[in-house]
């Protein structure tokens, strides 16, 4: 059996609202932005679970979360460590897992190691002042990896030829700004590869890219997944993008998950209305047509995080809406062979 890496349970995380001076003087309650509002999901040791939805559903969130950049208002993060937090004996590690609220702040180093982020930007998440040298060698010097200069070289060569940007010696010396797009993604890659981690978000690692590099890029995550042994949550706001990569997708809709699937399943039969909403809206990718185009007409725009409405998050513009929907949230049941789905149709 698989093991799971990582387990996450109700998580949620609120932005309070400034209140006007009105709202303070009537007393009214403080309201907040729901970012993520409840999400509960697994994903197995050595899987690419893809985390989809539209701008604002909470995916980025989600992943600034499981990777401890931003702490939660409630809920649970349990990741499985593999190597010096797993050594520790300590009443943070729980069953074999590392429980987020219980670990001690001289211990979230070590998490970093194996827990690491890549960003959209490729533009703005290197810091333009800094060599290609500097920027990989610095989470070494931070973590007090490798013992001299040699050492630590050794280690920026290698994942610079694993990322592709070979010779090394041709890059070590550049500035972010004498690369190309798709070469500075690589190098924040590298820059999330270099510490040896075992869990990688990538949070929409191609979507500033051309079209062009985009499926280069793609490509060289999952080589490397197979050469370092890999976890990847992978989050897009593009299913052909996740349908290329992911092994396993949820579909977030203001702040939740209405639907989870492995990917070919979530493509071919999807069951929430939303999801049929996002694959209608797919153009067909390639001749083979993985995709049903289904028409599923679909009105408005997402809502405010600010101003979920009541019931069925979805509710206002589903084209099946029934009264139960105004009233109650639908809990997220399977439907068999780990189809879950968040609506009452089901
Ligand atoms: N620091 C913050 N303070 C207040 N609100 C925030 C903050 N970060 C995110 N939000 C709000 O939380 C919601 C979810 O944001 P998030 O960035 O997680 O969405 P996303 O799915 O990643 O969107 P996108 O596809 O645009 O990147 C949005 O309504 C956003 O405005
Ligand atoms: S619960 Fe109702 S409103 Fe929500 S998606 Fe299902 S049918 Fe539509
Ligand atoms: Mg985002």
């Amino acid at each position: 059996m698989v093991d799971k890496i990582l387990i996450v349970e109700d998580l949620r995380k609120y932005y309070p609202i400034r209140r006007s001076l009105s709202e303070i003087l009537m007393f009214k309650r403080g309201r907040y932005v729901r970012a993520v509002d409840g999400v509960s999901f697994y994903v197995n040791d050595g899987e690419v679970y893809c985390i989809v939805g539209e701008s604002g559903c909470g995916k980025t969130t989600t992943g600034r979360l499981v990777t401890k950049l931003i702490e939660p208002t409630g809920g649970v993060i349990r990741y499985k460590p593999s190597s010096a937090l797993a050594r520790i004996n300590n009443e943070f590690v729980v069953g074999g897992y590392v429980d987020y609220r219980r670990l001690p702040k001289k211990y979230v180093k070590l998490l970093r190691r194996e827990v690491q982020i890549i960003f959209q930007d490729p533009y703005g998440s290197l810091d333009p002042r800094q060599t290609i040298y500097s920027i990989l060698e610095e989470p070494l010097v931070i973590h007090g990896i490798g013992n001299d200069r040699k050492e630590r070289e050794e280690l920026i060569f290698k994942v610079l030829e694993d990322v592709k940007l070979s010779p090394p010696e041709e890059f070590i010396n550049r500035y972010p700004h004498m690369l190309s797009g798709g070469q500075r993604q690589r190098v924040n890659i590298a820059r999330a590869l270099i510490l040896g981690p075992k869990l990688v978000v990538a949070d929409e690692p191609v979507s500033m890219l051309d079209v062009s590099v985009r499926a280069e890029i793609l490509q060289l995550m999952m080589d490397l997944k197979i050469s370092r042994g890999l976890t990847y949550v992978f989050i897009t706001h593009d299913l052909a993008v996740a349908n290329y990569i992911c092994d396993r997708v949820a579909v977030m809709y203001l702040g939740k998950i209405v639907e989870e699937a492995d990917m070919l399943k979530l493509v071919n039969e999807p069951l929430h209305p939303y999801t049929k909403a996002l694959i209608s809206a797919v153009p067909e990718p390639n001749p083979s047509n993985r995709f049903k185009i289904r028409e599923v007409p679909i009105v408005g725009e997402v809502p405010s995080a600010a101003a979920v409405p009541p019931g069925c998050r979805f509710h206002p513009r589903c084209p099946y809406v029934m009264d139960v929907c105004r009233r109650e949230e639908p809990p997220i049941k399977d439907v068999g062979g780990n189809h879950l789905v968040a609506c009452w149709l089901y």
